[in-house]
């Protein structure tokens, strides 16, 4: 008998929360939602509470999905996709970077966790600074590559497209674009490959132009930290849900994400012959990441890559300088 796939979402925050409403909107599978207690008020049980309210939307919505919300890891047993975006957000001011010291840790004790309990799932991580988090997770849980990815790539790419179509005046749905490179503010612009529903964006938009969006796709996320005082949550969940869907339909969807490169995209020069995570396009289906699709870079793109390798190589080097068992 076929059973629904089973997603857990680690960090039932605002990311966590909304992830948890999409499973349930497009049925890709039941949910767990897995939080840690509230130290100041211990009465309460976020996770549960929040599961409760999400589940009353089903007869309106008309989903059928099984949310519930714990504080046990044991619950995340047999789940086929688990989403980490457990850790603490951006405030004003601050870089994704500046999060290292809190989140690697979080995220290397939900990585002991998931590697106890979900040891076949396939993770997502969401948590910041995202190619490095990445990092630990892989390394923490011992997984195959293929089955630990990080979701970056979905949602710099989602920026890109829509500031392009703010511009341009034309439907979301006709822009189509790529990225490459670390998250956010180290992402590899790539105006090359971005069209307006195939003619080529440089014959209908100014460098400067396209330029700017550019510009503001890498700093999107510090543009809505300032507007809100805490990071956005509606499309790095929509970035997230993207990469679930191609998991659990096995699309075979082309979905810029973090994934380990160990030469393609020059990595292997960039970074001394060692692998690293970083933004890459590939094939996601059922068995996670299932192919990184190369191209030849022409010569600005691969100074751009180099440069954004490096940083994710410093970002990892102060991730180990903290927890040197990382290495
Ligand atoms: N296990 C489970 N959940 C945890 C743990 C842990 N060890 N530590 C913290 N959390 C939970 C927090 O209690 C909180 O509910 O993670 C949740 C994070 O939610 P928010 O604070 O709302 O943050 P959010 O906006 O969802 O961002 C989460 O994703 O994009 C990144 O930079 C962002 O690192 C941040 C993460």
């Amino acid at each position: 008998m076929m059973r629904r796939a089973k997603i857990s979402v680690i960090g039932a925050g605002n990311i966590g929360g909304e992830c948890a409403r999409s499973i349930a909107m497009k049925e890709l599978g039941d949910v767990v939602l897995v939080d840690v207690p509230n130290r100041d008020k211990p009465e309460l049980h976020m996770p549960r509470g929040k599961a409760l309210d999400l589940a009353c939307c089903g007869p309106v919505e008309n989903f059928d999905a099984r949310i519930t919300g714990t504080f046990e890891y044991a619950d995340i047993a047999d789940s086929d996709v688990v989403i980490v975006t457990a850790g603490v957000p951006r405030k004003p001011g601050q870089s994704r970077d500046d999060l290292v010291s809190i989140n690697a840790g979080i995220v290397k004790s939900v990585a002991q966790n998931i590697k106890r309990y979900a040891p076949n799932a396939i993770v997502i991580v969401v948590s910041n600074p995202l190619d490095a988090m990445v990092y630990v997770m892989w390394k923490v849980t011992g997984f195959p590559a293929a089955r630990v990815l990080g979701q970056a790539g979905a949602l710099d790419v989602a920026r890109y497209k829509a500031f392009l179509a703010m511009e341009l005046g034309v439907s979301v749905e006709d822009i189509q674009g790529l990225l490459l490179g670390g998250h956010g503010d180290d992402m590899v612009p790539l105006p090359r490959l971005t069209s307006v529903n195939g003619i080529p964006i440089r014959d209908v938009l100014a460098e400067e132009k396209i330029r700017a969006c550019v510009e503001r796709a890498k700093v999107g996320g510090g543009e809505v930290v300032k507007l809100m005082g805490t990071s956005a949550w509606y499309a790095p969940s929509a970035g997230t849900i993207e990469m679930v869907e191609a998991i659990v339909r096995d699309k075979k969807r082309v979905i810029p994400c973090a994934a380990w490169c160990e030469s393609e995209f020059g990595v292997r020069d960039a970074n001394g012959g060692k692998g690293l995570f970083v933004g890459v396009p590939c094939v996601i289906g059922a068995k996670g990441v299932e192919r990184i699709i190369t191209f030849k870079m022409d010569e600005t793109e691969a100074r751009f890559m180099s440069e954004s390798i490096s940083h994710v190589k410093d970002l990892i080097g102060a991730t180990v300088k903290l927890f040197p068992e990382l290495a």
